[in-house]
């Protein structure tokens, strides 16, 4: 992944935990310390093994790293490093998933052969959404639903999942949570 998501992660470790933590987890990890550059894409293991090694460290489970990971990446480094296309993709949080896979389009000739994941959302009335998450990789719901819950925040809406699962699928992931959002 691009180097700007484990600059985020190291950002995050410091800010919450310091600095001597974040030199103890890119220890653990085994990550070669040139991982950082914003614009160069790298390995995805090296991502793996900075949350791997952050739980360890931290003493938490994996997927609460990547649920903490999730929120502050929409609360402090999306709405810090990219306020005005965080602001021009919606006003309410429905309306910014539902423009999700056009904000990681538009960024397409900035992130060079990059990644990036789909949402789908359907409207189930009554203020209730069935969200897809399809990505080609695996072992990054918990940061979904970190996602989630800072987009959440930022929106000032009340978010509840009531239902999580998994489609097997072959390669990566298809999720499909059903929320209400009010
Ligand atoms: C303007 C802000 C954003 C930028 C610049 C951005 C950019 C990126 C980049 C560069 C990657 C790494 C992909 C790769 O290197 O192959 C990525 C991954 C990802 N992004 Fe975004 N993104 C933004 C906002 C969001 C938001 C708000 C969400 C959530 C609703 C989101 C969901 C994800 C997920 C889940 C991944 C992990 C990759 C995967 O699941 O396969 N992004 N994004």
């Amino acid at each position: 992944m691009y180097g700007l998501i484990n600059k985020a992660m190291q950002s995050m470790i410091c800010e919450k935990f310091g600095d001597e933590q974040w030199d103890r987890i890119q220890a653990a990890s085994g990550v070669p310390e040139d991982s950082f550059l914003t614009m160069r894409s790298y390995d995805d293991a090296i991502t793996y093994d900075l949350v791997g090694a952050a739980a360890e460290v931290l003493g938490a489970p994996v997927d609460d790293c990547l649920k903490m990971f999730g929120e502050y990446w929409v609360l402090e480094t999306a709405a810090k490093s990219y306020g005005p296309l965080m602001n021009a993709s919606g006003d309410t949080m429905v309306e910014f998933l539902g423009n999700m896979n056009a904000l990681h389009d538009r960024i397409t000739g900035t992130f060079l052969d990059y990644v990036p994941p789909e949402f789908e959302v359907e409207e189930l009335g009554d203020q209730r959404h069935r969200i897809h998450y399809i990505s080609k990789r695996q072992g990054l719901v918990p940061f979904v639903v970190g996602l989630l819950s800072g987009l959440s925040q930022r929106f000032n809406s009340e978010l509840e999942i009531h239902h999580q699962e998994q489609l097997d699928v072959e390669h990566g992931t298809h999720a499909i949570f059903e929320v209400s959002i009010r």
